[in-house]
C-alpha cells in the first residue's frame, strides 16, 4: 500500500469488530516506535504510553468499573451504560494503550500544541497498524478525566484516551468523507 492507500484504509474499528486473539509484542513495539517519530514543537515529545494486556488489563477493567460506580454513587454525572460498555470493550480487546499527555515542565508551548503532537503520534500508530493489517480504535469516553487518578498518572500527565489494537474479525465500513473541495479556499 502506498501512503494514500494506507490513509484511506485506516479505520476506527469498533471493539466488537476486533477478535480477542493476542497481538505479538513486536507489533506493539513497532506501533510505539513510529508514534515516537511524531512532530513535536520544541522537541518536548509529550506522548507517553501505558500498554495493558493479559491479566493486568482484565484486572484494570474491573478496577476502573468499580471506581466509576463509586463515583456514580457519590453523585458524579457519569453515564452508567457508558461505563458498562467501556468495561466489556476493555475486556474484549487484546491490547489497550493508554494515551497520555505529559506537559513540558518548562511550559514552553501551549497545551493545545502538545495535544496536537500526541494526536499525531496516535495517527502514526494507527497508520502503522493499518499497514500491518491490524485494527485499531481511539476510545475517549466522557469520564476519561476521572481515570487520571486510578491510572496513577504523575502531575503534569493527563489521559487522552485508550488506543485499542486487535485483529480484525469483521471489516467495519468507512463512513466516508465529505468532499474536500468544500473545505478548501484557494486564494490565487
Ligand atoms: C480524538 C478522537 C477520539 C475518538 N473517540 C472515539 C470514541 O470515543 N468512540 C468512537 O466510537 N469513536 C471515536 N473516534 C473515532 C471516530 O468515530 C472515527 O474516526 C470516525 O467515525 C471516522 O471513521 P474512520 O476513522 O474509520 O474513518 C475518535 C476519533 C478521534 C480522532
Amino acid at each position: 500500500m502506498d501512503v494514500s492507500e494506507i490513509i484511506k484504509n485506516r479505520r476506527a474499528t469498533p471493539p466488537r469488530f476486533l477478535s480477542k486473539k493476542e497481538i505479538p509484542k513486536k507489533v506493539i513495539e513497532q506501533l510505539l516506535e513510529n508514534a515516537n517519530w511524531a512532530p513535536t514543537h520544541k522537541n518536548t515529545e509529550p506522548w507517553r504510553f501505558i500498554v495493558y494486556s493479559g491479566d493486568v488489563k482484565q484486572k484494570l477493567a474491573m478496577e476502573i468499573y468499580s471506581f466509576l460506580i463509586d463515583k456514580i454513587d457519590s453523585g458524579e454525572p457519569i453515564n452508567f451504560q457508558k461505563v458498562e460498555k467501556f468495561k466489556s470493550d476493555f475486556q474484549r480487546i487484546p491490547v489497550a494503550i493508554a494515551i497520555v499527555l505529559e506537559r513540558d515542565p518548562a511550559d514552553r508551548v501551549p497545551e493545545w500544541e502538545e495535544i496536537a503532537a500526541v494526536s499525531m503520534a496516535v495517527q502514526n500508530m494507527w497508520l502503522t497498524a493499518t499497514e500491518m493489517g491490524f485494527g485499531a480504535f481511539w476510545a475517549t469516553p466522557r469520564f476519561l478525566p476521572f481515570l487520571n487518578e486510578i491510572l496513577k498518572l504523575k502531575s503534569g500527565q493527563k489521559i487522552l484516551g485508550f488506543f485499542y489494537v486487535g485483529n480484525i474479525a469483521m471489516e467495519y465500513p468507512s463512513p466516508g468523507r465529505g468532499d474536500v473541495k468544500e473545505k478548501i479556499e484557494w486564494k490565487d
